[in-house]
């Protein structure tokens, strides 16, 4: 294979047909290769004068009347948009509300108490800490068993890994569309049937997939889903989470934080509690508005470019950042820790090497932006819409020369 030139990875941005989405973002020095917009997207400039209107116009003169006039539906409107636009589900089974932490909570409670007598729940050891934690404290609260499925490093785990640890005592298993670490990206139609045939309920996070890979959540029959929307969906620092409840299950699962917001008739404010219908019962209290508007214009860009678009271009970011790893770096003492197989493999690419974190700050100070992952993980996020092909050089060469220097 001939060795790849800078000048070529500029013709790939030449030829590439997204090339235009960067200039919609706020991007004040070009010269920067930012490689983690998987852990924070870009600033969309819609959302600047989006969040602006909302301040001076909805908020400043408006005041509380903005909340009749379109900010209660606020939550509902933009799961509606996710739902059709991003996840392949239908209007009425997403809202937009809360951090992923809490809907995951919210989601495993609910799907755990609809398989009463079943005594077990299934995670992977690698899945993300909070979905761990989360886990692990409803596990202790309702003496559950959690089954540990081991950890299959770089190629994410198998149908046979879940098989092994499923049978009817199980309730619920939840796993990662993408692994956060690895990257490793899971069949969620096969092992979301697998779950189903031992009569568990499936709860996915998206949180690394959401806006970079299709989704098709009707299709794969899932149940429940939760992800963020600060990654891929570039709706900023702690924007809002998304769940997704499957439109059947809706009238029989229950979650577990009754707020007046997903209550029957919420301003009765009568006694006792009764859920709304539909998906307003997986709210709880009043949304924080301006991070929630913000989720629009990322979500409407996304959709505008195409899913299908995207993940043409995610994959192509990988291999090149693959292809580099193996001309310059994988003799220098680094490893990749991502899958070498373009499908399984989400939008970003793990390579380890022992000295990771001091490599991560000389790549910093270059003005190269990855995120270090413990312990010798050096995390390189390519988001379509604003990641050049020369980002993936420029970020992979800095590192070639900043293990060269010692
Ligand atoms: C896979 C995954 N799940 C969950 C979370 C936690 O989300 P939050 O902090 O919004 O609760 C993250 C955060 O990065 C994540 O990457």
């Amino acid at each position: 294979m001939t060795e790849i030139l800078r000048p070529d990875a500029e013709e790939m941005d030449a030829a590439d047909p997204l090339a235009g989405y960067r200039d919609q973002f706020v991007i004040d020095d070009d010269t920067l290769v930012y490689l983690d917009g998987n852990s924070l997207g870009r600033l969309p400039k819609a959302t600047q004068s989006l969040v602006i209107d909302v301040l001076t116009h909805q908020w400043g003169s408006r005041l509380i009347r903005s909340w009749g006039e379109r900010w209660m539906d606020l939550p509902t409107r933009l799961g509606d948009l996710v739902a059709t636009t991003m996840l392949g589900a239908n209007p009425g089974e997403v809202v937009v509300c809360d951090t992923t932490t809490v809907s995951l909570y919210k989601a495993l409670s609910a799907a755990i108490d609809a398989r009463p007598g079943r005594r077990s729940v299934v995670i992977e050891e690698d899945n993300f800490p909070t979905d761990r934690y989360v886990l692990e404290g409803l596990a202790r609260r309702n003496d559950l068993k959690i089954r540990w499925i081991k950890s299959r490093g770089a190629d994410g785990l198998t149908s046979a890994d879940l098989e092994n640890v499923l049978d009817d005592s199980v309730a619920v298993v939840t796993l990662s569309h993408v692994d956060y670490r690895s990257s490793a990206l899971l069949d969620m139609p096969g092992l979301t049937s697998l779950a189903h045939s031992a009569g568990a309920l499936i709860v996915w996070d998206l949180c690394h997939s959401v806006g970079a890979v299709p989704i098709d959540l009707e299709g794969s029959a899932v149940d429940l889903a939760v992800g963020c929307t600060y990654k891929y969906l570039n709706a900023g620092p702690g924007a809002p989470a998304f769940g997704y409840v499957r439109a059947a299950l809706q009238p029989e699962l229950s979650q577990p934080i009754w707020g007046w917001w997903s209550r029957a008739e919420m301003f009765d404010m009568g006694p006792g509690y009764q859920a709304e219908s539909g998906i307003r019962a997986w709210l709880t209290g009043t949304p924080g508005v301006l991070s929630l508007a913000a989720v629009e214009p990322g979500v409407r860009m996304l959709a505008d470019a195409g899913l299908v678009a995207v993940r043409a271009k995610s994959v192509a970011l990988t291999e090149l950042a693959v292809r580099l790893y193996d001309e310059w770096l994988s003799a220098a003492g680094f490893s990749l820790c991502s899958p070498r197989d373009p499908e399984r493999r989400g939008s970003h690419v793990t390579i380890g090497h022992p000295n990771a974190q001091q490599i991560v700050q000389r790549l910093l100070e270059r003005g190269v932006v990855p995120d270090f992952r413990r312990p010798d993980g050096i995390r390189l996020g390519f988001a379509p819409l604003t990641t050049r092909y020369v980002d993936v050089y420029d970020g992979l060469q800095a590192m070639r020369e900043a293990a060269a220097d010692g």
